[in-house]
């Protein structure tokens, strides 16, 4: 049992800190922090077109892919989970989302892969970073910067990777030191979430259903599904046309195919579901403040179901990554 601490006593933790200066849960919003000067990536490594100040390319790219690309695509979304799994370790307090970033491109770097979030995705607002982090409201696409994390914070972390030619996307939240029973139970029926996605993502049904299922999982549980930001098909290029939605949409009722490959993303909220966003135009948080969490995944339509393609080689790295 922690004894109850006043902002000004020495932290319980032996840093010889205050308390309001160590490990004090922080109920303040998120701000925007200092964010430096956007790192660069060696030319050895094989770059998506919105690399170095570019404009990004689209083209039409079959929804159903070729044995070629989905063997790279196992590769890449594996590695991706893996450095996902490996900056899962970074996340304690006093730990700043700039150094997280930091070891993300160092690491894609040390992969021979791209940072696909480093200069996405025009050249009038390229997102700086090689990830995103989204902290306590933050909805997603969150700027590392000087911020470091506060015991009690909850954080996503979304890595994208380019290698081989295709892209693989994953995102978990983390927990911060000691959190609250609230977001602990957020973070969990979130996690949920994504499991009823996969399970509901069967060939043969309407993308539709995937929403369904995670509508219904998060509304019995108290909680509200972001409608802003959806899921997507992922292959050669980071996002298609091909939009999964978290909640149950009655408009989409493309039918799942095996070869396929999309994401599944979902965003779940303790209050509402609405979304503003900051100046930086990237930042999303919630309307009202309250928490949010988002778990991803990039699968890949068998026949019978859905293969996760970015399950990390060690998946006891973080409670809530159960699935295999
Ligand atoms: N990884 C995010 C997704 O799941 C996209 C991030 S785009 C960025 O789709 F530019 F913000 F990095
Ligand atoms: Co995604
Ligand atoms: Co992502």
């Amino acid at each position: 049992m922690r004894t109850l601490l006043k902002a000004n006593d020495t932290c319980w933790c032996g840093s010889g800190k205050k308390f309001k200066r160590c490990h004090k849960p922080s109920t303040d919003p998120v701000r925007p922090g200092r964010i430096t000067p956007m790192r660069t990536v060696p030319d050895s490594i094989v770059k998506p077109t919105w690399a170095d100040g570019n404009e990004i390319e689209r083209w039409d790219e079959p929804r159903v892919k070729s044995a070629d690309v989905i063997e790279r695509m196992r590769r890449t979304g594996r590695e991706a989970a893996d450095t996902l799994a490996a900056l899962g370790q970074l996340c304690q307090p006093g730990v700043t989302t700039e150094e997280i970033d930091a070891a993300c491109h160092e690491m894609a770097i040390q992969r021979n892969a791209y940072p696909s979030p480093l200069g996405y995705s025009s050249p009038d607002n390229p997102f700086p970073k090689s990830l995103c982090t989204s902290v306590n409201e933050v909805i997603c696409h969150g700027i590392p910067d000087d911020r470091a994390l506060i015991d009690g914070d909850i954080i996503n972390l979304d890595v994208t990777l380019f290698k081989e030619g295709v892209h693989g996307d994953t995102n978990c939240t983390f927990f911060v030191g000691q959190v609250d029973e609230l977001s602990e139970r957020l973070v969990r029926v979130t996690r949920e979430c994504l499991e009823k996605g996969i399970e509901a993502a069967r060939p043969g049904q309407p993308v539709n259903e995937i929403g369904r299922a995670i509508q219904t999982h998060a509304e019995l549980n108290d909680m509200a599904v972001v409608r802003d930001f959806v899921g997507h098909g992922i292959g050669e290029q980071f996002h298609t046309d091909l939009q999964i939605c978290h909640y149950y949409h009655p408009r989409l009722t493309d039918i799942i195919e095996p070869g396929m490959t999309f994401t599944i993303e979902p965003m779940i909220a303790v209050g509402t579901w609405r979304a503003r966003m900051w100046n930086d135009g990237w930042t999303a948080v919630t309307a009202d403040g309250g928490r949010t969490a988002q778990f991803e995944h990039t699968l890949l339509i068998t026949d019978d179901g859905a293969e996760i393609l970015t399950t990390p080689s060690d998946t006891s790295i973080h409670p809530y990554w159960s699935l295999a």
